[in-house]
């Protein structure tokens, strides 16, 4: 079946930052795809603190920084939650 993914604006995605966070998830975008780090997170190779740098916000610039030959699409598959959009578009 059909399932569509969730719309996720940016004020929700702060409530998974590093600090401040009553969820204990951490989430972060990747080329307008929102995913849970949390289950990675003991398995970066570059740790968890670095992770946290980009918790509750857009990571792809410094994640392309620091690893664009990492296949970071297939390393997450499973931790999608879905895509961000503008506080706008939530209301349409
Ligand atoms: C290393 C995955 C986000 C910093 C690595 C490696 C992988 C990886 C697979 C090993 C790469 C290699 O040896 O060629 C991920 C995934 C991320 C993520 C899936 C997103 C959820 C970040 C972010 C930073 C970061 C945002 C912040 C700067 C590092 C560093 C290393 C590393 C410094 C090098 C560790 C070392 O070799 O000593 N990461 N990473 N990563 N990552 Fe990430």
């Amino acid at each position: 079946p059909f399932v569509p993914l969730r719309r996720i604006p940016p004020s929700e995605l702060a409530t998974h930052g590093a600090r401040k966070n009553e969820t204990k998830t951490y989430w972060t975008v990747l080329e307008g795809k929102v995913y849970d780090m949390t289950p990675y997170m003991p398995y970066h190779p570059g740790g968890e603190k670095e992770l946290l740098r980009v918790a509750g916000k857009d990571g792809t610039k410094l994640f392309n920084l620091t690893h664009s030959w990492v296949n970071w699409d297939n390393m997450l598959r499973g931790c999608e939650v879905g895509i961000l959009v503008s506080e706008n578009e939530m209301l349409k």
